[in-house]
């Protein structure tokens, strides 16, 4: 059978546009490796794209980007544009129209990065992985709120609702249960069932718990967000928490937390996926326009996502090797962080990526 696959890719603003193209020169020399085809549309949307152009993204597009098999993207977001225009316009409204509710965060302790958690957990072997499972598509994303003003127009209250339904969070539970039966780990609700009565203790904990039921192999804990956040991270070793499964707005926290504390966002990788849908696959660090231009950010973050994008589409010998390829460097020391400034040019970086991936 032809192993063909449509990727629609969208490097957007500042570091996007330059750790984007590197992530393809992976991409292609993987697909050459593996024997497999990759067709690439190119979407220019973005910030910069908004201020030419007048547009975000339409509804029309959202229906092209269905008929792909992934979106390879890159990130959004620009200074002189308001707060949330086009993350909302662009990567929200991906995530949403496509119903890609799993936001997965994987962290993995790499050889030869000097990440933060090996001062706090000495013993923490390489190859370690911490895995966050957040809720992609609900709870306080979801824009269930308002503002109500006084005469003069102030705004005197504001709210946001969380609000999750038993749908919602039974699929992105399921899929958590699964791949930490599948990697072997243990599985952690973060939550904070002490205050929100409501959306945790009567929604996501029975749940999580029934969820724990359906897959007895899976040692299964609750652990309230905040302690997890703070002490837990720093008393209890990270392997006790495994999977670690929680809300779209917890999860969007903890995971800058958790990328920095294995290296950097550097090397944070993620997928916003829809296991029967079109799922995207992206860095998690943001366009950050102050390190546009240098030509030394990582791109190790969009090749490993990249890498998610080939796992998630069955091509798993290819994932693996670039997987394979970025611990190699990583561990020849070559690259001595994964900041702007590790002083290795973005393309070199690439280039001993592909020379380890081809060799
Ligand atoms: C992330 C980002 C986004 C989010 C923003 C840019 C809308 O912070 O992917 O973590 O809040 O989900
Ligand atoms: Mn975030």
């Amino acid at each position: 059978m032809e192993r063909v696959y449509d990727i629609a890719v969208m490097p957007g603003d500042f570091i996007g546009k330059e750790v984007t193209p590197e992530a393809e020169k992976v991409l292609d020399a993987s697909a050459s490796k593996h024997g497999f085809e990759i067709r690439k549309t190119n979407y220019p949307h973005g910030g910069e794209h908004y201020i030419e152009t007048g547009k975000l993204l339409t509804d029309a597009e959202i229906r092209e980007l269905r008929d792909h098999h992934a979106i390879l993207f890159g990130a959004v977001g620009h200074p002189d544009l308001q707060k949330g225009e086009v993350e909302r316009g662009i990567l929200l409204k991906m995530r949403f129209d496509l119903d890609q509710y799993v936001n997965l965060r994987p962290s993995k302790l790499y050889n030869g990065v000097d990440a933060p958690i090996r001062k706090i957990h000495p013993d923490l072997e390489d190859g370690s992985e911490l895995i966050v499972v957040r809720e992609g598509t609900a709870g306080l994303y979801k824009g269930n709120g308002g503002v109500e003003r006084d005469s003069d127009g102030n705004v005197t209250r504001a709210w946001e609702v969380m609000d999750y339904t038993r749908e919602e969070v039974d699929r992105v539970c399921k899929y958590a249960f699964e791949l930490a039966e599948n990697k072997g780990l243990p599985i952690t609700l973060a939550f904070k069932s002490n205050v929100l009565t409501n959306v945790s203790a009567n929604l996501w904990q029975p749940r999580f718990e029934w969820m724990a039921e359906q897959f007895p192999g899976v040692s299964a804990n609750y652990k309230h967000i905040d302690a997890l956040n703070g002490p837990l991270l720093i008393s209890n070793s990270p392997k006790d928490l495994g999977v670690i499964v929680t809300g779209n707005m917890f999860g969007d926290i903890i995971t800058d937390l958790t990328a920095s504390l294995y290296g950097g966002m550097g090397v944070g990788s993620s997928g916003c996926i829809n296991p029967g849908g079109t799922s995207m696959f992206e860095p998690l660090h943001g366009s950050s326009p102050k390190d546009y231009g240098n030509g030394t950010v990582s791109p190790i973050a969009a090749i490993l996502s990249t890498g998610l994008m080939l796992e998630h589409l069955g091509e798993v010998d290819a994932a693996k090797g670039i997987e394979t390829a970025v611990e190699r460097v990583l561990a020849s020391g070559k690259i001595p962080n994964m900041t702007t400034n590790s002083g290795v040019p973005t393309k070199r970086q690439t280039e001993m990526i592909l020379e380890e991936l081809v060799a």
